[in-house]
């Protein structure tokens, strides 16, 4: 039951109808009898730092959930950066301290890197397609250079981002690349779509899924819907899929003890 001493927790994206995490999230506080809600707040690119600037000022606010596109921006509007966020320059977590300073954190490489290997799947030694260069993707690439795959290469849309992500990368994995041309699957072990494409139904696939070797595992970190388009797609063509559901419900407990809420509060 929400009453006065319920604390608030948000979670901020743009569109934001399709989140999981608030249901995830609510079902984990009722499980663990925390007295908490997170609601889904829809923020404009533009309106990210008045936002913020609200949480400063609500006492009853605990803090929020980043997810696209605002994990990049909040860092430098955050007091505090933990050095996962500093690392990547991105953050999907952010705390309100009792005296409203803004702490921010990034656990989206550590949540997909354990969603993984929850399935079974070990991407240390293997061969790597990273699609994106985005929030998501720094924190994806630097959790599987951590973790020791073989080798690494990175496609975007925006090649500059590739390149700068891939020689940040490059320091532990010498054989980390951004590619030029149409991301090509072929001779990967694991291709891993860390774009936003396939968030909408009319979103193009993210890569030609004709050129996908049976052999490959495709994992997604889309998480609504739970079936992408790249997700099919992969199936039809025999690759073992990874659903991006498995990244969230891997962080959901490394979240929640961030933020704070992650115990029911004495009496
Ligand atoms: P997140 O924090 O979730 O990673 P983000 O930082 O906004 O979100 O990154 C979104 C990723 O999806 C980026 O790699 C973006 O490519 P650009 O760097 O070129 O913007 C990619 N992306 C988004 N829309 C895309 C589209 N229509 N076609 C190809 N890539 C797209």
């Amino acid at each position: 039951m929400i009453t006065g001493r319920t604390r608030v927790f948000g979670i901020i994206a743009d569109p934001v109808h399709h989140v999981r995490t608030p249901q995830v999230m609510n079902d984990y506080f009722a499980a663990h009898r925390v007295d908490a809600v997170m609601v889904p707040l829809n923020v404009a690119r533009g309106d990210v730092e008045t936002v913020l600037e609200a949480v400063r000022r609500l006492p009853n606010v605990g803090g929020l959930i980043v997810t696209v596109p605002h994990k990049a921006a909040v860092v430098p509007l955050c007091d505090e950066a933990g050095e996962q966020a500093r690392l990547i320059g991105a953050a999907n977590a952010i705390r309100r301290t009792a005296d409203g300073r803004l702490v921010c954190d990034m656990f989206d490489g550590k949540g997909f890197l354990g969603g993984l290997l929850a399935q079974g799947i070990d991407p240390k030694g293997q061969r790597v397609l990273l699609l994106g260069a985005g929030g998501a993707a720094s924190a994806i690439a630097f959790a599987l250079a951590g973790h020791g795959v073989a080798a690494l290469t990175i496609a975007n849309r925006t090649r500059d981002k590739a390149r700068d992500l891939a020689a940040r990368v490059a320091a532990a994995v010498p054989s980390c690349l951004a590619t030029d041309g149409p991301p090509d699957p072929a001779g990967h072990d694991l291709v891993v779509n860390a774009t936003s494409l396939g968030l909408k139904a009319d979103d193009p696939l993210p890569l030609d899924a004709g050129a996908l070797e049976r052999g490959t595992t495709v994992a997604e970190i889309i998480m609504q819907p739970e079936r992408t388009a790249l997700i099919e797609a992969a199936e039809a063509r025999g690759c073992r899929v990874h659903a991006g559901r498995h990244m969230l419900d891997e962080q959901i407990r490394l979240l929640a003890e961030f933020l704070g809420a992650d115990r029911a509060e004495a009496a």
